[in-house]
């Protein structure tokens, strides 16, 4: 009998060796082959909860990151991507664990293993400047977090997520998040979703609580503070539109930005539904040179307010960070290669923008113009020509834009309106809320119009000439009627 308890005591202690022993480290990245430290493997995130007290005078923050978690295996250890500040306080399930930095990456070791399938809540303690002391080798940007004096703005695409949270920074992974924000009590804070709740902090401080309801990628994570003045809209079926505006521009934001809700009724009826519980601007008090899609809250500098923002209508990089909602934010690349399905995507949506407001004629203008732009020497320059193999150095150069944009034009014209108009929201919807390649989408194309494109997009996406113009004639309109149907 003692003998045979032994035995069994003996036996359970291997099994558990035995079960013990099949945990491993997770990946150092997601194989991303552009940015390969990128993410991380072994998790899946569900959850951040970003609990952050910024000084805006200082520039310093103090934050608690409560990550949420599924392993994807037996884990022994397993990597964030981190970059900066001072660690106070790391733990998993509760219990303190020991930890090491390395880059961009940060090795938590457990002393528990986890099994696959197994839920884990990680939390992460940190205080500092953010983008101090930080040498990152995927510095496309040099953003993140940024502080310019009045306020802060969040623009961390492709890889400046880790630059202020701790994260699993790449689009495979997406998760919701819940940002508690504490300000002095003279800004406003504007993030990703809906406003659930302000109230009052110790010491003159305002925390504001914002929710995302669906599921986000890191790098469209967005935390702005200024001396906001909130707008609201309405979009089709009833969608809350907010935009934030500096106080002293209110007027003209409310004016520049006007159109959404009729880019919105326009874009879903192109591609699909909105996809997300609401949309908006936040326009922060500095001069950008870029925007963002910054999910459910395009962030966009005060240039966009001036009558030519970028040397153009503000109206077409309105409708751009718009469409990114569907490309680039529902649909999101699976590798930072297929950028193009991002900015190509939304380059052509203001196209199409152009062509409903002012016709077909309007259309084949804008898009001879940028013909002969992508077919100058300068984009024809081999080391960024073909937009579906950009330099992961420039990964947002015009080439990827423009060209990008040229490729769904010339697609249109080579299969036809109606496969075309089939084909971008059979697109959209497989892949909504999810990631795609470029593969995923020339095999929709190729379904739905029934005809073999693989050297029609080996010509445009992966070749440094460019392509001949398809012989088609003008594209017809989108009529107004149509689009107040489907709306
Ligand atoms: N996705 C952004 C756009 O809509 C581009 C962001 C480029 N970032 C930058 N810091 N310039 O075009
Ligand atoms: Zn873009």
């Amino acid at each position: 009998m003692r003998k045979l308890l032994i035995i069994l005591v003996i036996g359970c202690i291997t099994a558990g060796a035995a079960l013990a022993q099949t945990a491993r480290p997770g990946d150092a990245g997601l194989g991303d082959p552009y940015f390969p430290l990128l993410g991380n493997g072994g998790y899946d995130v569900q959850h951040y909860t970003i609990d952050l007290t910024a000084d805006v005078e200082d520039n310093t923050v103090l934050a608690t990151v409560t990550i949420d978690a599924v392993a994807t295996q037996a884990l022994s250890a397993f990597n964030l991507d981190f970059l900066g500040f001072f660690v106070a306080d790391v733990t998993v399930n509760g219990k303190r664990v020991v930890y090491e930095r390395d880059g961009r990456e940060m090795t938590l070791f457990l002393k528990e293993p986890l099994d696959e399938g197994e839920a884990f809540t990680t939390t992460v303690t940190y205080f500092g400047v953010p983008g101090e002391g930080v040498a990152d080798p995927y510095d496309v940007f040099g953003l993140g977090w940024a502080n310019y004096g009045d306020g802060v703005f969040v623009a961390s695409e492709p890889a400046g997520a880790a630059r202020w949270f701790p994260a699993n920074d790449h689009p495979l992974d997406k998760a919701t998040f819940t940002f508690r924000i504490t300000v002095p009590e003279e800004y406003v804070v504007a993030a990703n979703g809906l406003l659930r709740e302000t109230r009052a902090a110790r010491g003159g401080m305002m925390t504001y609580v914002w929710e995302t309801e669906y599921p986000m990628a890191t790098y469209l994570a967005t935390v702005n503070i200024g001396d906001f003045v909130r707008q609201e809209d309405e979009g089709p079926d009833g969608l809350p539109i907010r935009n934030y505006f500096p106080a002293q521009l209110a007027q003209r934001g409310t004016r520049v930005f006007e159109n959404q809700p009729r880019m919105l009724a326009l874009f879903s009826d192109l591609f699909g539904p909105y996809p997300f519980e609401a949309y908006g601007a936040v326009v922060v008090d500095t001069p950008l040179g870029f925007a963002l899609e910054t999910q459910t809250l395009s962030l966009f500098g005060r240039e966009v307010l001036s009558v030519f923002s970028f040397g153009r209508d503000p109206q077409s990089v309105i409708a751009h960070e718009l469409a990114h909602q569907w490309f680039g934010n529902s649909v999101s690349p699976a590798s930072w290669q297929d950028i193009w399905l991002n900015e190509g995507f939304a380059t052509y949506a203001q196209a199409l923008w152009i062509e409903h407001e002012r016709g077909a004629e309007a259309l084949a203008d804008y898009m001879r113009g940028l013909y002969a732009y992508i077919s100058s020497p300068a984009l024809q320059d081999p080391r960024i020509a073909a937009p579906g193999s950009p330099p992961p150095e420039a990964l947002f150069n015009p080439s990827v834009y423009q060209r990008g944009g040229w490729t769904l034009h010339a697609l249109r014209l080579r299969v036809g309106d109606e496969a075309f108009f089939e084909i971008l929201p059979t697109y959209y919807q497989r892949f909504a809320y999810g990631n795609a390649t470029t593969e995923d989408f020339i095999a929709v194309a190729e379904e739905v119009s029934g005809e073999d494109l693989d050297e029609f997009f080996r010509a445009w996406l992966y070749e440094t000439e460019v392509p001949p113009v398809p012989e088609m004639g003008l594209p017809p309109v989108i009529e107004d009627e149509e689009l107040e149907q489907a709306g």
